[in-house]
């Protein structure tokens, strides 16, 4: 995993983590995951790729300002979560994120990538037509909370020599 912003760097998430990430969940999303998901995903036969982007400041204990799941499904690596502390967007910091767990994923057999968007999400859409991400579908009323439907994404194949750029850039 590269560490190109001067002091963000990525690493995998532990169970040490598991407070700090799930405030960052309940300040980014309306319907935080419940109870013990994060400590799921982190279970040691998991197959999950979860990753953290961790603040190192000078004289300020490290902070974690990113997270991102991605769940391995055979050939598919499914974006579960990912979340960028709202002062900390706009960096670059979530691509990074997102492009070492499907790097991550691809080493660990995945060949492609799907994930689910709310169609008003400009911030997540742009990063991840970025990506190469393409709609393939639409799931009307799909979001419990604000029956917004959801736009289905999908990146394929994986490159793994572009996503290491992406993670680079
Ligand atoms: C979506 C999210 C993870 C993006 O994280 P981020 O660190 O700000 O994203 P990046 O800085 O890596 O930006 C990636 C691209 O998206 C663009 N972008 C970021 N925020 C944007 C915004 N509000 N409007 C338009 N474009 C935006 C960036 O300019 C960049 O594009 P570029 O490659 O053309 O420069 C963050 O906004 C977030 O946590 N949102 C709340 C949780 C969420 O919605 N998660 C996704 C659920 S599907």
């Amino acid at each position: 995993m590269s560490s190109k912003a001067p002091q963000v760097h990525l690493r995998r998430m532990t169970l040490a983590d598991l407070p700090q990430v799930e405030a960052l969940d309940r300040a980014c999303f309306r319907t935080p995951w419940p109870e013990d998901s994060f400590r799921y995903e982190l279970r040691p036969d998991s197959t999950s790729i979860c990753l953290v982007a961790e603040l190192n400041e000078a004289g300020s204990e490290p902070q974690i300002v990113g997270m991102v799941v991605v769940w391995i499904i055979a050939d598919m690596a499914e974006v579960a979560a990912l979340a960028v502390a709202p002062q900390k967007r706009g960096r670059g910091v979530g691509r990074r994120l997102l492009a070492s767990a499907l790097q991550l994923a691809w080493e660990a057999g995945a060949r492609k990538s799907i994930l689910e968007v709310r169609v008003s999400n400009t911030a997540a859409l742009h990063l991840y037509y970025g990506l190469g991400y393409q709609p393939v579908g639409m799931r009307p009323g799909y979001y419990e909370d604000t029956h917004e439907d959801a736009l289905l994404l999908t990146l394929d194949p994986l490159d793994p020599l572009a996503l290491q750029a992406l993670e680079k850039s």
